[in-house]
């Protein structure tokens, strides 16, 4: 098969790096990757939210399979498309999409669906959640409605935080996210997620995973996109994972089928456990990312038979091999991430790292520049392992991560703290 993955994170290299191993895979493409990428498929740099320019690739090369790894195409409809055109796309259509795209439409299918989340309410009107605000009092969550990056949640642990929040969504300087808020309940627990493929009528979990949201050790300091993660994650237990099966996955597809937007691709279901019992926080229609990294170090080459089985609605007669293993994942970010950061510092020591199946340095922000690679945005490197236990994961990480050399660099030194 021909083989185009979209995206350019961490999240695609790894996906390349699985999907690559399978032997259906002859001929595998990535657009528009990056330089860690671009050392084990072809790449191209077309602009993939642009959903023509997408269809003219994946026909000028014969392509039989596309994955689409980040949210943005799949809001574009770069999915649907595709699929009009007779193509086989893992990741889900723009309307189903929604569950992630919309804060209001995801509460609204968990109302329908009578699904376990923290109570909320959708305001279009300043003033109106304003007085919900200072009603409710805090701590309370306030999040923009549409896709804001990662940048439309505050959790406020005062007022005037709240406020302020509500204040930069209604700004009209804000033009990037829709003027609606959803404001909700702050629940207290343990965060977990959990993946799930869904064909449109069968599902299939395909791991769990913890993700590390904060800047610093401790978790401390600001969201990020996610500084490591590890998988599985023990907070998650096979009895909440099947209360969650049956709570909330199921509920949630059976409702999205009955509104004519039945989901297919992968679910990935952001949790909060609490006293043993799992409340829904969030839908992705994506992989996480860095989730996604140690997932596919524990899956390897299974990954393109389950995304494909998925994407032709046949995951019946599908299965996972499960090893009994552990996989950790830190990020290297560039100094000032998740604020500003300076582009083009050089990072060297990468070529002295081992390639295995126990351990892989994914790219993410990297260019190559002449004989050097430098960093090209916040998040740049995800070096991740697989071994027989988390401990042996996590200081086979760090090991990695001493060999790199880059001034302008830096990572988290605890990831895994929790499960450890
Ligand atoms: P979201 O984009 O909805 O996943 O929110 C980003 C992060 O904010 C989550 O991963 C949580 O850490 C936190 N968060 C969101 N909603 C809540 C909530 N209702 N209670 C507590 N924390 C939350
Ligand atoms: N790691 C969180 C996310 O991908 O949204």
């Amino acid at each position: 098969m021909n083989i185009l993955i979209l995206g350019s994170g961490a999240r695609e290299h790894s996906i390349a790096w699985a999907v690559k191993q399978n032997p259906k895979c002859s001929r595998l493409l990535v657009a528009p990757g990056n330089a860690g990428i671009a050392d084990i498929a072809d790449i191209s740099n077309i602009n993939i939210e642009n959903y023509h320019e997408v269809v003219k690739l994946a026909t000028q090369e014969e392509i039989d399979f596309i994955i689409i790894g980040p949210e943005a195409p799949l809001a574009a409809g770069v999915s649907d498309e595709l699929k009009n055109k007779g193509f086989l796309v893992f990741g889900p259509t723009k309307s189903a999409a929604q569950l992630e795209i919309s804060k209001s439409f995801m509460k609204d299918i968990c109302r329908a669906a009578g699904i376990p989340t923290a109570k909320h309410s959708t305001f279009d009107n300043h003033a109106l959640a304003k007085k919900y605000v200072s009603e409710q009092g805090t701590p309370i969550v306030v999040k923009a409605d549409g896709l804001a990056a990662g940048k439309g949640v505050t959790v406020a642990m005062d007022l005037a935080t709240a406020y302020q929040a509500l204040d930069d969504i209604f700004s009209t300087s804000n033009k990037n996210v829709d003027e609606k808020v959803v404001i909700e309940e702050f629940m207290e627990g343990e965060e977990a997620s959990f993946f799930i493929l869904c064909d449109g009528q069968k599902l299939l979990p395909m791991g769990t995973a913890q993700d590390h949201k904060r800047v610093g050790d401790g978790d401390t300091g600001p969201n990020t996109g996610g500084m490591g993660a590890y998988s599985p994650a023990p907070v998650l237990t096979k009895q909440i994972q099947e209360t969650v099966i049956e709570e909330i996955v199921k509920p949630t597809l059976i409702e999205m089928e009955r509104r004519g937007q039945p989901y297919q691709g992968v679910l990935y279901a952001g949790l909060m456990i609490n006293n043993g019992q799992a409340r829904l926080v969030e839908y992705n229609v994506r992989f996480g990312d860095p989730e996604c990294q140690a997932l596919m170090m524990r899956l390897g080459a299974q990954v393109l038979d389950l995304l494909i089985a998925t994407s032709s609605g046949d995951l019946e007669n599908a299965q996972i091999n499960w090893a009994n293993d552990h996989a950790l994942c830190v990020v290297m970010a560039s100094n000032g991430y998740p604020g500003k950061i300076e582009k083009g510092s050089i990072i060297t020591g990468l070529q002295s790292l081992t390639s295995s199946s126990s351990q892989m340095c994914f790219h993410a922000g990297t260019k190559k520049e002449g004989e050097n690679i430098v960093a090209n945005s916040g998040r740049v490197l995800s070096l991740t392992t697989r071994c027989e236990t988390l401990a042996e994961a996590h200081t086979l990480a760090y090991e990695m991560v001493k060999n790199i050399d880059w001034q302008d660099g830096f990572c988290r030194s605890d990831i895994g703290w929790r499960a450890l």
